[in-house]
């Protein structure tokens, strides 16, 4: 009897300690930005300031807008650590005969920004999400 309750208490511990493990685990950037409401607006945003700027909608013309949207959201979610799969083609693939020039990359990444700021990310978080997909760039260069 003692040692059922000295495993019981032992047990319990572990749990305890598990927990306090687990409430002091840091969250993804995902979380920290507002999930999937704010990975949503983002999107949202981006696509409206897109369909604003002539020089970065003419790559989007023949876009099927609802599957970009569909896709732009799963992989801003993965790439931000948030519990989604990405299910669209590469980086690489799709924007590989686009001819993106550093302009025109800059232009998209300034209205990116801007589709963060109105989504209320702070500047760090901002920074952040760029810090993300910065490594991408050279997928989409030139290709
Ligand atoms: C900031 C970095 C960028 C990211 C993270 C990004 C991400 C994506 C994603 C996830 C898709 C959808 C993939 C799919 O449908 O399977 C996509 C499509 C597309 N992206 Fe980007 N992109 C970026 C920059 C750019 C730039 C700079 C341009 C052009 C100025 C561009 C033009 C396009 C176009 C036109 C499509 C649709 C292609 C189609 O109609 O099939 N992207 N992008």
């Amino acid at each position: 009897m003692v040692n059922l309750v000295k495993a019981s208490f032992i047990a319990f511990s572990v749990f305890l300690v598990a927990c306090a493990a687990l409430s002091k685990a840091p969250k993804s950037l995902y979380d920290e930005i507002g999930g999937k409401p704010t990975v949503e607006a983002i999107t949202d945003n981006f696509i409206d300031e897109i369909s604003f700027n002539k020089d970065i909608y003419r790559y989007f013309e023949k876009t099927n807008i609802t599957r970009f949207r569909e896709k732009f959201i799963e992989h801003l979610c993965v790439n931000t650590g948030g519990p989604c799969t990405y299910t669209g083609d590469t980086m690489l693939k799709v924007h590989q005969g686009q001819k993106i020039n550093e302009t025109d990359f800059n232009t998209t990444v300034d209205l990116l920004v801007n589709a963060m700021k109105k989504a209320g990310l702070t500047y760090p978080q901002q920074n952040q999400v760029l810090k993300v997909l910065a490594p991408m760039r050279g997928e989409m260069l030139y290709k």
